[in-house]
């Protein structure tokens, strides 16, 4: 089984701050990074470093080559990304002294996306390969129904979120991925318990994954509910961690873990992500989130029939 990760890839300004900046508020940064990021970008690392065999279809401009050769390196398949004479994606983060961020984004060549060229990378694809998608790259909803008709497994994790996100075909989605603020912004309730039974109403034959920082996550599969809690851990740069979760959470699911595995193992993943700065580098190895399970084993999930 594949894994076609077709998103976002951009480069990353990150400037640390004692809190993030006000409506007309300058404000002084006490350091700045450049690091590789885009929630596409940091997926597919996270997916080749949890072992995974994933392919990154995407766009970058022409000083976005370093971004394809650290995918490269990380062990992703980069034949489906390509150069083009727009800007590279960018990002503005700042990052305050709790961890927490905030991010303006420039979305550059990453949506710059032709939908002929999309159907000619998705057709390299078949039956039972899974394709990731994010909400960073334009045609998101022709991607969701050419990969449908090619007969894959559509995982949609419509991050960041927007109004858009509503109108795109998301009956035809196997796996839906959001945070708390996407699950409010489609289904109009703030309680995840609550979220993740109008979702599961609304998609009834998909998997619905809610993630939540600090609260853990949640997971809704054949008629069973999972909840794992996050992990406690000391807060650097929360940047990625629901990309490392989420590209952890696939790879063992594409290695036939079973569901309490795969949301465990993510739940590491993101945990260590959050004690590092930065979005792809602070993605963990398998074998850091393999001795974090050893020191450190989180109790079974909590499990509810619906
Ligand atoms: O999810 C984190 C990512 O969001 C950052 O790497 C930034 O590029 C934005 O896309």
């Amino acid at each position: 089984m594949k894994i076609l990760c077709f998103g976002s890839l951009n480069i990353d300004h990150v400037y640390r701050v004692e809190h993030l900046a006000r409506s007309g508020e300058t404000l002084a940064s006490t350091d700045y990074r450049v690091f590789a990021g885009g929630k596409g970008a940091n997926q597919s690392a996270a997916l080749a470093l949890a072992g995974a065999a994933v392919f990154h279809a995407g766009q970058v401009g022409p000083e976005g080559g370093w971004l394809v050769a650290k995918l490269s390196g990380l062990g992703v398949e980069m034949r489906f990304t390509r150069t083009v004479e727009v800007p590279t994606g960018h990002a503005i983060i700042q990052v305050e002294a709790s961890g927490q961020n905030s991010i303006i984004l420039f979305p550059g060549a990453n949506r710059q996306v032709s939908s002929a060229w999309a159907d000619q990378v998705i057709g390299h694809f078949s039956f039972g390969d899974i394709l990731l998608l994010q909400n960073e790259i334009n045609e998101i909803p022709h991607l969701i129904t050419q990969g449908r008709k090619q007969g894959l497994t559509v995982c949609l994790n419509p991050a960041p979120g927007g109004p858009e996100v509503a109108e795109y075909p998301l009956e035809q989605i196997d796996l839906l991925v959001l945070n708390e603020t996407e699950a409010a912004q489609l289904v109009g309730e703030a309680r995840p318990q609550e979220q993740l039974a109008r979702l599961g109403l609304r998609y009834p034959e998909a998997e619905i994954l809610l993630t939540l920082g600090s609260q853990g996550s949640w997971y809704r599969l054949a008629g069973q509910v999972l909840h794992e809690p996050a992990l406690s851990v000391e807060a650097v740069d929360t940047t990625g961690a629901g990309d490392t979760f989420l590209g952890y959470f696939l790879a063992a699911l594409a290695a036939g873990l079973p569901p309490v595995e795969r949301l465990k193992r993510a739940t590491r993943a993101a945990a260590l992500c959050v004690t590092r700065p930065g979005a792809m580098d602070s993605i963990p190895a398998a074998a850091e989130v393999d001795r974090l399970g050893e020191s450190w084993p989180t109790r079974s999930p909590q499990r509810l029939v619906v």
